[in-house]
């Protein structure tokens, strides 16, 4: 080739919850084991039925031959007008549909100058992440959530970092968040609104787990709290129904007059966005009658009741490991086990006795590989069960996740009771 064709950032660009999934299946294959899929590898593949009422809803939608349309770009018209009626507080004109929220993900980061920096958390989904980064050629600038406080983050570490970092333009929140499974509550929302405000940032929340906060009054929107800051929600259906494939997400900006450069930066994303036309068409279609169906919100407990159970589980079966921590999880369906690092020698090893498993454990965990990967690809290899480490998801911590999703509550009990045994067995 006359010039290396690899974009600098390409090497740092990784998605564990879906690389694992390759070297898990190259396992079962040789060790005739079947796995047992923590990753998240596909909830409604796996766990999830697909409830009539949703499927006759977008039979009777597949019948229209409107949906075989090309939207407009922003949305579907009705569909703006629905979400606007529901939250007042933003107008139609304000949302910004995309084709799911890694589409908006990936635009909102491309559209943005540079030099211009995201402060995210530590740990954060990788998408959001990685696209930062890619983004600005550079290193990740994070603040962290302290699982010695449930979760919340550290203000000071955020406010010393904005001040001193003036290419710090936004501030982004996951709430609820993946992986911690934390619920912000209100006052900690406010302090970060706060710094926002004094060092002139814009905020981003990423609200696309709002419906499955597990009590009702931890459940804070950003649009219940502020009203100066220029700033944008990011929402989609796609955790809050069994159809992830439906890709559909979308962005409810606020106070875009506040700021002209917000504004030009909005009206930019529109125009990236208007380059390829429109988004899917049928989930936005749907969205209406989903919304305002009684089964959804029947569905929704169902679901809700379902990860408060394994979230109350889980704490009980981790909390005598002096080897782990576990903050019980109020929001999402997630559950992140943390390493006391005190408490465990960081050099174990297993002796893998297939060879052909060995071979291909450790091509995956070299020398220096984090601790939290290396404990995740041996539990894989002994007990094939699939979990991620943590350090993936850009964090200083060694630790790994699972999900609340296993719809089987005992198979649930005996996979936790397994790696609880399992990490009792290294250390012991
Ligand atoms: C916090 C967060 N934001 C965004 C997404 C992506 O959502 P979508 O499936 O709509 O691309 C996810 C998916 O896991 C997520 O956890």
């Amino acid at each position: 080739m006359r010039k290396d064709l690899l974009h600098v950032w390409s090497t740092k660009l990784s998605y564990e919850i879906r690389e694992i999934v390759d070297v898990a299946k190259k396992i079962q294959e040789i060790n005739k084991k079947e796995i047992i899929w923590e990753n998240i590898w596909d909830p409604v593949e796996k766990w999830e039925k697909i409830p009539n009422w949703l499927k006759n809803t977008v039979i009777d939608a597949c019948k229209k031959d409107e949906v075989y349309w090309y939207s407009p770009t922003r949305w579907l018209e009705k569909t703006l007008e629905f979400l606007a009626k529901k939250n007042d507080k933003v107008k139609k004109d304000d949302i910004l549909f995309f084709n799911w929220l890694w589409d908006a993900i990936s635009k909102v980061y491309k559209s943005l100058s540079s030099t211009s920096r995201v402060i995210w958390p530590n740990p954060a989904y990788s998408t959001h992440s990685s696209a930062e980064a890619a983004h600005a050629w550079s290193e990740h600038i994070t603040y962290k959530l302290d699982p010695n406080n449930n979760w919340n983050p550290d203000l000071v570490e955020l406010e010393n970092k904005v001040k001193y970092n003036p290419n710090i333009v936004w501030i982004l929140v996951v709430n609820p968040d993946n992986p911690t499974g934390a619920v912000f509550k209100k006052e900690v929302l406010e302090k970060i609104i706060d710094i926002a405000r004094e060092y002139n940032l814009f905020v981003i929340f990423d609200e696309i787990y709002e419906k499955l906060t597990y009590n009702k009054e931890d459940r804070v929107l950003l649009s219940d709290i502020i009203w100066d800051v220029p700033w944008f929600s990011m929402k989609g259906i796609s955790k809050e129904l069994p159809w992830p494939w439906a890709r559909c997400g979308w962005i409810e900006v606020y106070n875009k007059d506040k700021d002209k450069n917000f504004s030009d930066y909005i009206d930019s994303i529109l125009a990236s966005k208007m380059l390829e036309v429109c988004s899917t068409t049928l989930p936005q279609y749907v969205i209406p009658q989903i919304y305002d169906s009684k089964e959804f919100q029947e569905s929704l407990k169902n679901r809700i009741e379902k990860y408060k159970q394994r979230a109350d589980k889980a704490e009980e079966i981790f909390k005598d490991c002096k080897y782990v921590s576990v903050v019980k999880p109020k929001g999402a369906f997630y559950l992140s086990v943390v390493f006391n690092l005190d408490n465990i020698k960081q050099d174990f090893d297993f002796d893998i006795n297939i060879t052909e498993i060995k071979d291909i454990v450790l091509k995956k965990i070299w020398d220096n590989s984090r601790f939290d990967r290396k404990f995740c690809y041996y539990l894989l290899a002994i007990k094939s069960i699939c979990i991620v480490p943590l350090s993936s998801f850009n964090s200083t911590y060694d630790w790994f996740r699972v999900t609340l999703l296993e719809d089987d509550f005992e198979k649930y009990k005996n996979t936790l009771n397994d790696i609880k045994n399992f990490i009792e067995e290294i250390w012991k």
